[in-house]
């Protein structure tokens, strides 16, 4: 188990680079199951769940290798095998490869990949859409077993525009007879990135980034493509946070500052100064920033991704702010921790305010999922003396080398390994 130490104070500034986005690796290494042939991904982050979703795939037979940032697959031999809670627990994000193996083998059987300390996590809207293509589906013990023989397309609206159900209903299109429609989809840039790769392997989806997909089913898929994965928004939006939390002067570079627009214009209310080039975006913060309200939405609303980073500033605003997480039922475990900082913040049900505070202090705090982990660490990096965060795994799970990235601005914060020193 390692965990970081974070001392508090430094302004954060210069220049770094952003990764690729983890929500459009991990549907897109789902979807190159799918083909027989051989993917080419660049602008891969190597983070714990692509590792996680390496060794899901790996386990059905796909050969995948991490050169730097360059990720080759080769999904020739791929089986239909079972997959065990074991692995689908280990990662949320497993789902994803129902859409590409029930429209590869027609046959499937995952277990549920379980919910998170975010929320349950269901997958009733995913089952909704494959019945309505035609699957047979089987829940029982854990598993969900789906059979369709004959995939074809249907007219299907979420009830939410989940971004997962819509990744995987777009998946199950691709070879379906027929067109699907997927009304109510997710509009997250990440979809539009996963309808890239797709046509790029030769399908043929349209409106990604709209409310309304098109699938139109093809005979078969080409077996090589190259893709190139767009960059991390939301490891964006942390990296502007830890900028204007600090009053630093940040250059943060290789994002598209269309996709962070939510972030950007929260930001700016805030009174933050955020300056917008081609491929990069600067922030920089003078004075304390001020308290501002915002609630999650699906994109292009304020992320949920970055609930836990924003009220993490909002914690040492001017003022009183207003967050309401209408995305997830449980995503609120951060505000334990940042209690124990000094931070003054209620909840109720799904709505915490809070009022910000001249500062906070340093404390033994935990990361209990990956964003509030985040979000403790933007805490650390302002709270006076040392703030020690435990569980730095889950922060792996999105963030490559954060306290690197980090310590390049000018933060003082450490990796420790607490077997090394046997606490
Ligand atoms: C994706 O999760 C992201 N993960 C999440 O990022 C992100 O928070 C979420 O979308 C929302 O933007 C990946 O892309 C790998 P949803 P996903 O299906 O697809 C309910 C991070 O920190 N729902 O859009 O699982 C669900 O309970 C992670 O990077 C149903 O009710 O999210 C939730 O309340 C966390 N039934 C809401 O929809 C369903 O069948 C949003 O879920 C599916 C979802």
């Amino acid at each position: 188990m390692e965990k970081f130490i974070v001392m508090g104070g430094n302004r954060l500034t210069g220049e770094i680079a952003v990764n690729g986005a983890k929500n459009a690796i991990l549907p897109i290494m789902a979807a190159s199951l799918i083909t027989k042939g051989k993917s080419t991904l660049f602008n891969v982050p190597i983070i714990q769940d692509v590792l996680v979703m390496q060794k899901v795939m790996e386990y059905l037979g796909a050969k995948v290798v991490l050169d730097g940032n360059m990720m080759y697959i080769d999904s020739e031999d791929v089986k239909p095998r079972d997959i065990h809670e074991s692995l689908m627990r280990q990662l949320r994000a497993s789902n994803l490869v129902i859409g590409s193996l029930i429209t590869r083998f027609r046959k499937i059987k995952v277990a549920f990949p379980g919910g998170c300390n975010i929320g349950s996590r269901p997958m009733d809207l995913h089952i909704k859409g494959l019945l309505a293509m035609g699957a047979k589906i089987t829940e029982r013990y854990g598993y969900i077993e789906a059979e369709a023989t004959n995939l074809h397309g249907c007219d299907i609206l979420l009830d939410f525009p989940s971004v997962g159900a819509t990744e995987n209903l777009m998946m199950a299109g691709v070879l379906a007879e027929g067109t699907t429609i997927i009304r109510n989809a997710a509009r997250e840039p990440e979809i539009i990135d996963l309808q890239n790769y797709l046509n790029a392997l030769g399908a043929k989806v349209r409106g990604a980034g709209l409310d309304t997909i098109k699938v139109e089913g093809v005979k078969e898929l080409g077996t090589s493509v190259e893709h190139t994965i767009i960059p991390d928004r939301i490891e964006a939006g942390t990296h502007m946070i830890a900028a204007a939390i600090t009053g630093g002067d940040v250059l943060i570079d290789k994002v598209i500052t269309d996709h962070l627009e939510p972030i950007s214009a929260k930001l700016m209310e805030a009174g933050v100064e955020v300056i917008k080039y081609d491929d990069s975006i600067r922030v920089k913060a003078s004075n304390r920033v001020k308290a501002v309200d915002f609630k999650t939405l699906p994109f292009p609303g304020f992320p949920t991704d970055m609930q836990p980073q924003m009220m993490a500033m909002m914690t040492v605003a001017d003022g009183t702010s207003i967050v309401s997480e209408s995305i997830f039922e449980n995503r609120f475990k951060h505000i334990d921790e940042l209690r124990r900082m000094g931070a003054n913040i209620k909840l109720e049900g799904r709505v915490a305010i809070i009022k910000g505070v001249p500062s906070l202090s340093g404390a033994f705090v935990e990361a209990t999922d990956l964003r509030a982990g985040a979000a403790l660490v933007l805490a650390g990096l302002v709270a006076e003396d040392a703030t020690v965060i435990e569980k730095v795994e889950y922060i792996d799970r999105g963030y490559e080398r954060l306290e690197s990235k980090y310590s390049s601005l000018g933060a003082r914060i450490i990796r420790v390994n607490n077997s090394r020193n046997g606490s």
